[in-house]
């Protein structure tokens, strides 16, 4: 993430939906002050803020792990003065998550990042290294196979035509790199999550669909998030498919006469075994 992509995307990460369902899994976790909890994959730090503020750390700690240096410095930026030594920020990825943390941590919280891990195995593995016996891993995603429900897929269908008409229109002498495909378009099922815990020996005590109302000021601020924009238009370069996406989408809703769109986020809390 450069800087102005971790702008866009900490727009998106302060609309009220998103802080709901986050706010969620978080409370799902039920965490305690003395507890030490990773929050991976922490982005700009609109979780950790969740997390920071649902434990109230006393004895206890939140670790930060975050590959983008640009995303961490903007979370840093935005905690440290308040919340001082009871947060890290650590440079680090899900696949190398037990170089930083191990067999100490009572809770991993990976928030709308799981879909863009390549190796979840891996990723499982490292997960359980760093977590202590019975340790906690919460995940959740809106990318996953069961996302969008089947009556929203006329919509869904119809942004991506009006997105690429606009592109094509304005741009009749470009071609897409049609082999560029994004890990982000790589969807499991619910199913698939259930066995990937299993053979990674975890638990699952908790896991559920939770219906988000996505409204046109969503949808465009989604938009704006490199990883959606590359994913829903591969092949375009960036800030044509962020304009194209923008444009279609209110199109979109114009055309169908909508207020907002239903999405599913999948909430996952399970516990190494
Ligand atoms: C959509 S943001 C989510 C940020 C935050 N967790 C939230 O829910 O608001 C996804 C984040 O995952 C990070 N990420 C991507 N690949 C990762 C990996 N392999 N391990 C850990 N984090 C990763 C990205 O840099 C990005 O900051």
């Amino acid at each position: 993430m450069t800087t102005s992509e971790g702008d866009s995307f900490r727009r998106f990460a302060s609309l009220p939906f998103y802080t709901a369902v986050n706010r969620r899994l978080v409370e799902m976790c039920g965490l305690r002050p003395s507890q030490t909890v990773v929050d991976l994959g922490a982005g700009t730090g609109a979780v950790t803020a969740l997390i920071l503020e649902t434990m109230h750390p006393e004895g206890g700690e939140v670790v930060a792990v975050e590959p983008s240096e640009s995303a961490l410095e903007l979370a840093r930026r935005d905690l440290q003065e308040r919340w001082g030594t009871v947060v890290k920020f650590v440079s680090g990825q899900a696949e190398n998550l037990s170089r930083f943390v191990q067999r100490t941590a009572d809770a991993v919280v990976f928030c709308n990042a799981i879909h863009l891990v390549e190796d979840k195995r891996r990723m499982l593995h490292e997960v359980s290294e760093a977590l202590r016996e019975r340790g906690l891993f919460a995940f959740n995603s809106t990318f996953f196979d069961g996302a969008q429900p089947p009556d929203t897929m006329p919509f869904y269908v119809m942004w991506v035509r009006r997105a690429l008409r606009i592109f094509r229109e304005e741009n009749p002498e470009m071609r897409r790199n049609k082999e560029e495909r994004v890990q982000a378009r790589i969807q499991l099922s619910v199913d698939e999550y259930r066995r990937l815990l299993a053979e990674g020996g975890f638990d699952v005590q908790h896991m559920e669909l939770c219906p988000v109302e996505m409204s046109l000021e969503g949808l465009e601020a989604i938009s704006e998030y490199e990883l959606f924009a590359k994913g829903a238009l591969p092949g375009i370069p960036l800030a044509m498919a962020v304009d194209c996406l923008k444009r279609g989408v209110a199109d979109t809703f114009r055309e169908q006469n909508l207020t907002s769109v239903t999405r599913n986020w999948l909430q996952v809390v399970a516990v190494k075994a």
